[in-house]
């Protein structure tokens, strides 16, 4: 089995279930230490991107973690993590709280697609490893589009083996990607001897 496969079955033991109190709760105590390095990497290329006060939202934020690293880089931002499972977002708020940082980021119960953000409000969309989740990648778009501000960014981190085609060319279908480029690329993130992950990002027209 490839280092990709082994990883993936790692994050994720069994597929078929949604994230319930149990796997929330394993899912953040293994992804706290074998997914630091890619959460480190994200927030790095977030922090670069995202303009002074900035408003930052993690879509299938799980955890919470990559907020955590996003809120010691850039203490200027406004950080909301959603999440469909509301037992995630009891480990986010959990987590947040004791790392004194219930301040600094917001999460809210919510599913890529149906988010309750109006419209162009969003700076940076991000996500990781959530992607491969989404049952509708059209309507997934469609609510990214709606949300993300013109000239933000979206960037959205997946394993390789996610359907990161099939999300390029929902993402191209959306007017406010036409005139750009929406772009895959392969991520080289914390100590994993190959490359796993990649990004699929882009940015939306300015006004
Ligand atoms: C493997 S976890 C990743 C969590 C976190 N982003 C991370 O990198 O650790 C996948 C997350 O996506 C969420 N998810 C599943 N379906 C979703 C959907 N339709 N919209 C948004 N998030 C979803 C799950 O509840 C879960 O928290």
């Amino acid at each position: 089995m490839s280092l990709a496969k082994r990883l993936h079955a790692v994050v994720h033991p069994a597929h078929d279930t949604g994230f319930d109190r149990r796997r929330s709760v394993s899912y953040d105590r293994m992804s706290r230490w074998a997914l630091r390095g890619l959460y480190r990497r994200v927030a790095e290329d977030v922090a670069a991107v995202a303009p002074e006060s900035a408003t930052i939202l993690d879509v299938g934020t799980g955890p919470g973690r990559l907020l955590h690293e996003l809120a010691d880089r850039r203490p200027d931002v406004t950080l909301t993590g959603v999440d469909p499972s509301p037992h995630m977002i009891q480990v986010a708020e959990r987590t947040a709280t004791s790392r004194s940082l219930g301040h600094r980021v917001r999460f809210q119960i919510a599913d890529v697609a149906n988010l309750p953000h109006p419209d162009g409000s969003v700076d940076v969309l991000v996500s990781t490893l959530s992607l491969h989740h989404w049952p509708d990648l059209p309507a997934a778009a469609t609510q990214l589009a709606r949300v993300l501000r013109p000239g933000g960014h979206l960037m959205i981190y997946d394993f390789r083996l996610a359907p990161l085609g099939a999300a390029l060319v929902a993402l191209r279908s959306q007017d406010v990607f036409a005139a750009t480029e929406v772009t895959r690329t392969p991520v080289r993130a914390g100590w994993y001897p190959v490359t796993p992950f990649a990004r699929v990002s882009a940015s939306s027209a300015q006004a």
